[in-house]
C-alpha cells in the first residue's frame, strides 16, 4: 500500500496542475525549482513571481472580452487594479505594464500615484477611481490631483456630506464623481447593511439633493461592492440585481451616468482542488447589465472591476523551514517554523484564510497528521487547517532532517497588514523578499528586493 506524500496528493487531487508540479520529489512552482531557490536565499522568505500578475490581468481581460464579443454588448470593460492589495512598487510597474486603471483608498495612495506620474509611468489621462470615507487629507490631495488637470480622476462619494467638501475645495471647476451605494451584509454577518456607502433608497434623493443642483459636477459612475466576493451563490446574484436596477433608475434621471463599477472580489486559488468557472461567471454578470438595461431601455454602461486579491493573490508564496518537532499529547504533533505565521500571514489568523500549504522537499516520505507552530508566543500563532479538509498533512521527517514548507498564494494584503518592515509581535521580523521574472528570453531570473528585517531598524521605530 502506498502511503506517501506525493500519493496522498495525487489521490485527492488533480496534481501536477497549473503552477504547481514536482521533480525529484521537490516542489515547482511556475517552473521555479523552489528547494534550490531556499538554499540559495534560506527561509524565512518571502517570494513574488512577477509574470502572474500581467497573466491574471490579461486572463480577466480576455474573460470579460470574450462575454462582450459573445453578448455584443455596447460599452467597454476598464480593468482597474486596486492598490491596496500590494503597495509594492514593482507590483505597480508589473500591473501598469497591462493598459489598466488604478483606485485608491487613502490619502498616501495619492502620493503613491504622483510617484508615479514623476516617473513617466501614470499619465495625466489614466481612470483613477478614489474609494473609501474620505478623511480632509484624502479630499485635499484627491482635489490637488483634479487641480493639476489629471483629467479622469473619479471620486466616489461613500456619505451624504463628502461632495461639499470638494465643491467647497474645487469652486467652479468640473469634475466627475461616482457614488457608492452600500449593499446588504450576508446574512450570517453581524450588521445588515454594509458601512460603506450611501443607503439604496436614498441614492436617487441624493442625486436630486447634492449632485444635480452643482452644474460643475458630473456623475459618470455607480459603485457597489459585494464584499464576500462573486459567488455563484443566491446572496450574490441577488445584490448584483439590486445593484444594476439601481444604476437604471438613477441612469434614467442622471443622463451624464456611464459606468457601473462591481469592485473586487474575484476570487483565487486556496487550495489545490479549487475550481471556479471564471468564464461562466463574468459571462453571466455582463448578461445581468445588459438584460436589465434592456428591459429598462437606457444603454449599457462600461464596466469596471476592481480586482486586488485576484490580480496579486497568485503571485506570492511564503517560505519556512521547520526548525523542530513536539508531540504534545498522543495526537498532537507540531512542527515549528521559522517565524511568526501571525506575523507573516496574518489573514490566516484574522480572517481564518487557508493558502494553499505544501511541502517543498521530502515528497517520497509517508504523511502525517501536524499543527504547524509559528514562533511567537501568542496561542494563536498556528495553522492547522486546509481549505479542503480541518487537517494539515505533511511529510514525516526526523528531528535532525531539513523540511521547507510554502504558503502559497498570499501575495495580497498580508504585508500592509502585518505593517512590512515595522514592530512586529514578540520582535520577529519581517523575512527576506526575493523577486522573480523572466527574461526577454523566458529564463528565470531571481534577485533580493530586500533583506530580512534587521534589529537596528525595529528597535529604533521602537525609539531605541
Ligand atoms: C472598494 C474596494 N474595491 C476593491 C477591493 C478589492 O477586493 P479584492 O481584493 O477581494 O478583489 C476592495 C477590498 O476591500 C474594496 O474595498
Amino acid at each position: 500500500m502506498n502511503h506517501t506524500y506525493h500519493d496522498l496528493v495525487s489521490q485527492t487531487f488533480y496534481f501536477p496542475q497549473e503552477g504547481f508540479g514536482l521533480e525529484e520529489n521537490t516542489l515547482l512552482f511556475h517552473g521555479i525549482r523552489l528547494y534550490d531557490l531556499l538554499e540559495k536565499y534560506g527561509t524565512p522568505l518571502k517570494l513574488v513571481y512577477l509574470p502572474k500578475i500581467s497573466d491574471q490581468i490579461k486572463k480577466a481581460k480576455n474573460y470579460f472580452d470574450t462575454a462582450i464579443f459573445q453578448l455584443q454588448y455596447q460599452g467597454k470593460y476598464n480593468y482597474t487594479y486596486c492598490t491596496k492589495s500590494c503597495h509594492f512598487r514593482y507590483v505597480l510597474e508589473e500591473v501598469l505594464k497591462n493598459d489598466v486603471h488604478l483606485e485608491t483608498s487613502s490619502a498616501f495612495d495619492i502620493d503613491l500615484i504622483w510617484k508615479l506620474h514623476s516617473e513617466g509611468l501614470v499619465k495625466k489621462d489614466k481612470i483613477i477611481v478614489n474609494n473609501g470615507f474620505k478623511n480632509d487629507a484624502y479630499i485635499r490631495r484627491i482635489c490637488g490631483m483634479i487641480q493639476s488637470d489629471f483629467t479622469n480622476i473619479i471620486p466616489v462619494m461613500d456619505n451624504w456630506e463628502e461632495l461639499d467638501i470638494f465643491d467647497n475645495y474645487l469652486g467652479e471647476k468640473q469634475f466627475n464623481i461616482g457614488i457608492r451605494v452600500a449593499t446588504e451584509e450576508e446574512p450570517h454577518f453581524e450588521f445588515y447593511t454594509s458601512r460603506l456607502g450611501i443607503r439604496k433608497s436614498e441614492i436617487i434623493n441624493y442625486y436630486y439633493e447634492k449632485v444635480a443642483t452643482k452644474p460643475n459636477v458630473r456623475l459618470k459612475m455607480l459603485h457597489f461592492f459585494v464584499d464576500t466576493g462573486i459567488k455563484d451563490n443566491v446572496y450574490y446574484w441577488d445584490e448584483l440585481r439590486k445593484g444594476i436596477k439601481t444604476y437604471c433608475e438613477l441612469k434614467k434621471v442622471c443622463p451624464t451616468l456611464e459606468a457601473i463599477n462591481i469592485g473586487g472580489g474575484l476570487p483565487i486559488k486556496n487550495s489545490l482542488g479549487f475550481e471556479y468557472d471564471y468564464g461562466y461567471m463574468i459571462l453571466e454578470i455582463v448578461r445581468q447589465i445588459q438584460d436589465a438595461c434592456d428591459e429598462n431601455n437606457i444603454p449599457t454602461p462600461d464596466i469596471f472591476t476592481e480586482f486586488g486579491k485576484y490580480t496579486v493573490g497568485e503571485s506570492g508564496a511564503h517560505f519556512f523551514s521547520v526548525i523542530g518537532q513536539k508531540q504534545q499529547n498522543d495526537n498532537e504533533c507540531w512542527y515549528m517554523v521559522d517565524n511568526s505565521l501571525m506575523n507573516t500571514l496574518p489573514d490566516a489568523w484574522g480572517i481564518n484564510e487557508h493558502f494553499i500549504l505544501l511541502p517543498i522537499n521530502h515528497w517520497d516520505r509517508d504523511y502525517k497528521r501536524v499543527n504547524i507552530g509559528g514562533l511567537s508566543c501568542d496561542n494563536s500563532d498556528y495553522y492547522n487547517s486546509e481549505a479542503h479538509s480541518n487537517q494539515v498533512y505533511l511529510p514525516a521527517i526526523n528531528k535532525d532532517e531539513k523540511l521547507y514548507l510554502g504558503f502559497f498564494h498570499s501575495g495580497a494584503y498580508q504585508d500592509a497588514l502585518s505593517g512590512y518592515g515595522g514592530i512586529k509581535h514578540c520582535l520577529l521580523p519581517s523575512p527576506k523578499h526575493v523577486l522573480i521574472d523572466r527574461d526577454p528570453e523566458g529564463k528565470l531570473v531571481d534577485w533580493v528586493w530586500a533583506n530580512d528585517q534587521d534589529s537596528e531598524s525595529m528597535l529604533k521605530i521602537l525609539g531605541y
